[in-house]
């Protein structure tokens, strides 16, 4: 396991549509524990592979309750709304009021290949739509209210 250097704001590697990810072997459980070890490092509750310049749709999210490995995800059902503030670990000291979907169901696979699907509210949702958007080339500050660097 490594820290991985984690791309600022401004790194073209952030703006670029991920690929779909299709071979599961040791070197993709590497990326992820190596984007995990590099997201608790830096107080994070979400890091997406283009992050450590990776442009493969991989996704880590902890937002303290547990692991969760997101491979190829996709949003299949959202439900209700919550706003309230949103950083980056690729925007450090930048909060922003993102408006959210309460409740997100998401199709994934695992380092395996498996496919299962996995609900999240309130601070899980907020991180797997945040972590998604990541895979898309988008930054939480396009959708952004009251930019604060702190
Ligand atoms: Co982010």
């Amino acid at each position: 396991m490594a820290i991985r250097e984690i791309r600022k704001q401004g790194d073209e590697v952030l703006g670029k549509v991920c690929k779909q990810v299709t071979v599961f072997d040791k070197k993709l459980g590497i990326l992820l524990d190596d984007m995990y070890d590099t997201m608790i490092k830096d107080d994070g509750v979400g890091l997406a592979a283009p992050q450590v310049g990776i442009l493969k749709r991989a996704v880590v999210v902890d937002v303290g309750t547990g692991r969760i490995d997101l491979i190829n995800p996709e949003i299949i059902e959202t439900d209700g709304e919550q706003t309230g503030p949103e950083g980056c670990l690729s925007v450090p000291g930048v909060w922003g009021t993102v408006t959210r979907p309460n409740r997100v169901k998401v199709k994934a696979q695992d380092r395996d290949g498996n496919s299962f699907v996995v609900e999240g509210e309130e601070l899980l949702a907020r991180a797997f739509c945040h972590e998604i958007d990541h895979l898309d080339g988008h930054l939480f500050l396009e959708k952004a209210a009251d930019i604060e660097r702190k």
